[in-house]
């Protein structure tokens, strides 16, 4: 008898914990989905893509997790992670001192800078100092606009909600040049051929990290381990060539 319940309490034991551990299984990723080719929607199958998307998915899949992908507005992205919207944020997100202070961030995954693009018959532009003058277009509250603050002399610093309205408005003739991440930069150059030019090299030296809230340490640390996995077994290298170089 006493056997028995002994029994009955630890199978209810496992499945009370099997439970916990499926509802744990899923990874809520915080994004915004407009910034190729990080991270976009697929004009035609309506899917999340981009070397983030691929990325996380990857990671995921090694820490025995699925991903559910939370597209938000870059303004608000990190509070989002505060408020427990989702787990993560993996968004072409710059390791910053200020957004340390706020966040965790796994080990760096990508290296870059930001870049000056302009209309490609402007000679007028080639160093950042030459936007003394301007006005430069950027998404609010990113690296690239921060940058472009830093500059002096800029007439105005013309904020968007998303990158692609930095491009926009550059290619409306209501910007002079759009301060953005590098690759984001070649991606639109590469979409629009003739229209846009980057000039000079990158001027800031910045790392992607994926942000998580403080404290969460067995996150943190399954993170970094799955990122090391996909480095060292050639998926990294795999996704680069397919989402990067566009091979
Ligand atoms: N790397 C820049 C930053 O951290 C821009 C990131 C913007 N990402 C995005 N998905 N819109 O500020």
């Amino acid at each position: 008898m006493r056997r028995g319940l002994i029994v009955l309490l630890l199978t209810l034991a496992l499945v009370v914990s099997a439970a916990g551990a499926a509802a744990a299984q899923t990874l809520r990723v915080g994004v915004n989905a407009a910034f190729p080719p990080f991270e976009y929607i697929d004009d035609e199958t309506g899917e999340y893509v981009g070397f983030d998307m691929a990325l996380i998915r990857e990671m995921a899949a090694r820490m025995g997790m699925e991903v559910e992908i939370i597209n938000t507005a870059w303004d608000g992205i990190i509070p989002g992670l505060l408020a427990g919207h989702y787990d993560v944020i993996i968004s072409a997100m710059t390791i910053t001192n200020e957004r340390a202070q706020a966040v965790d961030f796994s080990d760096p995954y990508f290296a870059t800078g930001q870049v000056i693009v302009v209309h490609a018959g402007d000679d007028s532009i080639q160093t950042p100092a030459d936007l003394a003058g301007k006005v430069v277009a950027v998404q609010i509250g990113t690296t690239g606009h921060f940058a472009a603050e830093r500059i002096e002399g800029v007439a105005s610093v013309d904020h968007y909600q998303f990158a692609p309205e930095a491009f926009l408005a550059l290619k409306t003739g209501r910007a002079d040049a759009v301060v953005v991440d590098e690759l984001v930069a070649i991606q639109e150059i590469r979409a629009n051929p003739g229209e846009l030019k980057v000039v000079g090299q990158p001027f800031t030296v910045e790392y992607y990290g994926i942000a998580l809230r403080k404290g969460r340490e067995d996150l943190l640390r399954a993170i970094n381990r799955a990122l090391a996995q996909v480095r060292a077994d050639g998926t990294y290298d795999e996704l680069y060539r397919t989402w990067i170089l566009g091979e």
